[in-house]
């Protein structure tokens, strides 16, 4: 067993000590392999706790006041409690990353309901817990996936629906998705798109999604995250001059899309070839996701919107 660092414990000779990861719990940083929750956090056991995914990349968190503000809306919108400030949480991950050495890293920061110091099902008696780890970057796609365009199908699976958790929130309530990627592997498909109450696309698991037609690019609001990367492909869009529309989609308007694509933490911008096993447009990367792929990384390599991290 390595054993823990206490997070005041000074810097020096731990860059690179957890190469598999690194992990932050009851105040101590641990090695990946080592990290434990209590069984009885209803994190875990009714998924009552929210969480943000951001990534490093070149050793530089991309766009982290983005995904903190949003960390801190839905731990509010959740009624949870972060038992540290932001400024901490920026010094826990900043650690964090430092202990793994990693320039691409996956980094996800937690706030659970924990556990109540006696039996009851009151959740204003529990404690809240704040968790962190970073991991090596993990992506959505497959590298085939990636260099052939994603394959995606169109569930019949409703995604749990605002009215009974506001999507802005970002939640675990992730047993739709599991059986809507279910259903997607079944029919050959690499993952889905869940729909809405109203039967238009809502967002598949980990993604946003967007549909270009005669050069206007749209994606959902009101019933999916508000992803940081769909903001990011907005922001990028805006800046070309793109025409942008935020507002539904059908999966009949999806199938006959131009382009399509998706966007996460998790790989940024991914073109869609197929849907459903049939051609989008072309069936090859259109002219518009690729220049926002291109443009994307592109900004990373700029440093746009990162936060260097000092591994010295
Ligand atoms: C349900 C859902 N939608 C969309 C996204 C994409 O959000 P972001 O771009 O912030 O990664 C995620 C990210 O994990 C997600 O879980």
């Amino acid at each position: 067993m390595a054993g823990s660092v206490a997070a005041t414990t000074a810097m020096r000779d731990e860059v690179g000590l957890y190469p598999q990861g690194a992990a932050f719990i009851d105040g101590a940083c641990v090695p990946i392999e080592e990290a434990r929750i209590p069984i009885l956090d209803w994190g875990f056991v009714r998924s009552d706790c929210t969480y943000d995914v951001v990534h490093v990349w070149h050793g530089r968190f991309f766009r982290l006041d983005h995904h903190l503000d949003r960390f801190e809306q839905s731990v509010a919108a959740m009624y949870l409690k972060n038992p540290y400030t932001r400024a901490q949480v920026v010094d826990i991950l900043m650690r964090l990353v430092r202990l793994t050495g990693l320039r691409e890293a996956y980094v996800e920061v937690l706030v659970t309901r924990g556990m109540p110091k006696q039996a009851t099902r009151d959740p204003r008696l529990c404690e809240n817990r704040f968790y962190a780890f970073v991991v090596p970057f993990i992506w959505i796609a497959t590298d085939e996936m990636r260099a052939r365009g994603i394959h995606l199908h169109v569930s019949d699976v409703v995604r749990i629906p605002p009215q009974s958790l506001n999507p802005a929130i970002k939640n675990f309530h992730w047993a739709d998705m599991t059986k809507g990627l279910m259903q997607a592997y079944e029919r050959g498909c690499d993952m889905p798109v869940l729909l809405d109450l109203a039967g238009g696309i809502a967002e598949g698991p980990g993604f946003n999604v967007f549909a270009v037609k005669d050069g206007t690019v749209t994606t959902p609001a009101g019933t999916c995250l508000l992803g940081i990367s769909r903001q990011t492909a907005l922001d990028l869009l805006q800046e070309q001059n793109v025409k942008t529309v935020i507002g539904p989609i059908s999966p009949a308007e999806l199938r006959a899309a131009d382009e399509v694509f998706i966007t996460s933490t998790a790989g940024g911008i991914l073109p869609v070839t197929r849907i459903d096993h049939q051609p989008v447009g072309d069936g090859e990367f259109g002219p518009v996701s690729t220049r926002l792929k291109t443009v994307y990384w592109q900004r990373h390599d700029q440093g746009w919107d990162c936060t260097p991290i000092d591994y010295d």
